[in-house]
């Protein structure tokens, strides 16, 4: 079981209801102490950086504005699917925050994700989405020529053996969740995103780390998202390229981006 679980289960945010999901109450995220340890470890770390004038690698200032993830998931209790995370997967309180956040979709939308790797967060969003959303989820062939540079490290995400793995297993289980996932491969920075213009109430944006690529997804995440729709980044704080891209873009276009507090994702809501 992953350890972020077990922080969970101890103090009674998350109930494991069989050996395949648990049950995420996110009203009690915000109180949990997980979310109290990462924030206050972060901080700590920053101001001891700061003070000995030392830059972390691993470790960007994050300028954006914080939101609570209440403000965004409402009275949700969704379910988590493959609760342990490997490494290139989000936090389980990611997911749960992503999870809350399909569930919420409109019916018969779409939802987009812009990385798979082994399908663990496309799998969720499939199992808590409304039954007639329809999931794509893209997907970097290892093979394939990339427009711009990938980020140095994450090369070992794209050459994983098999594309959603992950959500593969369910296919038996769940055939209709799983049915509504189409998978899609390409590169991002060259994928025509064009049948999807204004037609996704949630896009999930988790590529490539690198700056340029971080650029051009949001691009065509704000291409993708339909009016009321909501745009999800992950690793801002965490991958350089992104936290430099997600504070420029903000810094020059005001566009109301917000740091969920205690995560690494960034949320922006189109107005409907
Ligand atoms: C961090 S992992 C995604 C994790 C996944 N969203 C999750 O929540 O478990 C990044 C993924 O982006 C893919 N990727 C990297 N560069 C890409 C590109 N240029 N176009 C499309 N996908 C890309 C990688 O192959 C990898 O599967």
């Amino acid at each position: 079981m992953a350890r972020d679980v077990k922080n969970f289960l101890s103090h009674g945010s998350f109930h494991q209801q069989s050996g395949k999901h648990v049950r995420a109450h996110p009203r009690n995220l915000r109180h949990s102490r997980l979310f109290t340890i990462f924030t206050f470890s972060r901080s700590l770390r920053r101001v001891s950086r700061t003070i000995r004038g030392k830059s972390d690698p691993f470790l960007q200032n994050i300028e954006l504005p914080e939101v609570d993830w209440t403000d965004y998931v409402k009275n949700t209790f969704p379910r988590i699917w493959e609760s342990k995370k490997n490494n290139g997967n989000v936090r389980i309180s990611e997911l749960a925050i992503l999870a809350g956040l399909a569930e919420q979709c409109r019916p018969k939308s779409n939802i987009f994700e812009i990385g798979t790797f082994d399908g663990r967060t496309t799998l969720n969003l499939a199992l808590n989405a409304p039954e007639s959303c329809n999931i794509h989820t893209l997907d970097l062939p290892p093979e394939l020529a990339t427009k711009y540079e990938l980020a140095d490290g994450e090369r070992h995400m794209v050459e994983k053996p098999v594309s959603g793995s992950r959500f593969r297993r369910y296919l038996g289980s769940h055939p209709r969740a799983i049915g509504r996932i189409h998978q899609l491969f390409g590169d991002s920075a060259a994928f025509d995103y064009k049948s999807y213009e204004n037609s996704c109430s949630l896009v999930f944006v988790d590529g490539s780390h690198a700056y340029d690529y971080a650029i051009s997804d949001t691009r065509a995440a704000f291409s993708m998202v339909e009016a009321g729709g909501t745009i999800v980044w992950h690793d801002y704080g965490i991958w350089k390229g992104v936290t430099k891209a997600l504070g420029d873009l903000e810094a020059g276009e005001r566009l109301g981006l917000r740091n969920i507090r205690g995560t690494s994702l960034v949320i922006w809501s189109k107005g409907s």
